[in-house]
């Protein structure tokens, strides 16, 4: 499945280092206009902790690097949600806006997907992207999800979202 995507995308575990990446990706008005507006420092601060300490069993949390230098360009990540009484993995994935356009979240996403069927501790993962993300829409719909309909949602918590709920099927087609 990877193959077919840019080969010059790859990821790497999170790392001390990425503060700033973050704060990029999750701290700005227009990087985070479908998924509740920018966040605090401080809350940017504990998920970079939370980020370095997430357990194996809890799911993964990957920077995205593009080229032979490994340039930092975004993130992309699955942990352990429960979803109408199912224990599930849940997704999420954003790209600097510099990288954006290019293939690299469809990359990125796909390389993500090969670990959680290794992992093998969840059959589903499901993805939540606002209605209106157009392009988070199309990486579900090209990676083999499924549409199974439009749900609303808290993201982040207290915040409502309305949204596709996108499943893909981890031991399905592409395995
Ligand atoms: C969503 C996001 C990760 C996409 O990153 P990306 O690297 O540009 O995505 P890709 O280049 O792999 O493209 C994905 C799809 O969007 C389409 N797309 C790319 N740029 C687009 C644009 N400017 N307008 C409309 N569609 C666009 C691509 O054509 C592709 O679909 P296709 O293969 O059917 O043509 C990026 O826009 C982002 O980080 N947004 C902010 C954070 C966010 O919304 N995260 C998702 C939360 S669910």
């Amino acid at each position: 499945m990877d193959s077919t995507y840019r080969s010059d995308v790859g990821l790497r575990p999170w790392a001390e280092g990425d503060l700033p990446l973050l704060t990029r990706l999750l701290g700005d008005p227009a990087m985070t206009e479908h998924i509740g507006g920018p966040e605090s420092p401080e809350k940017l601060l504990s998920r970079h902790k939370r980020y370095l300490e997430f357990p194996e069993s809890a799911g993964r949390v990957f920077a995205i690097v593009v080229g032979d230098e490994e340039t930092p360009a975004g993130w992309v990540g699955y942990w352990e949600s429960e979803w109408l009484g199912q224990n599930v993995w849940e997704t999420g994935w954003s790209v600097l806006p510099e990288f954006q356009g290019r293939g690299v979240a469809t990359a990125a996403t796909a390389l993500m997907i090969g670990w959680a069927r290794a992992d093998a501790a969840h059959r589903f993962m499901h993805a939540f992207p606002s209605v209106h993300n157009t392009r988070s829409n199309a990486i579900c719909r090209n990676l083999g999800f499924e549409l199974q309909g439009e749900v609303d949602i808290e993201y982040p918590p207290g915040t409502p979202m309305h949204s596709n709920d996108w499943r893909l099927d981890l031991r399905g087609p592409g395995a």
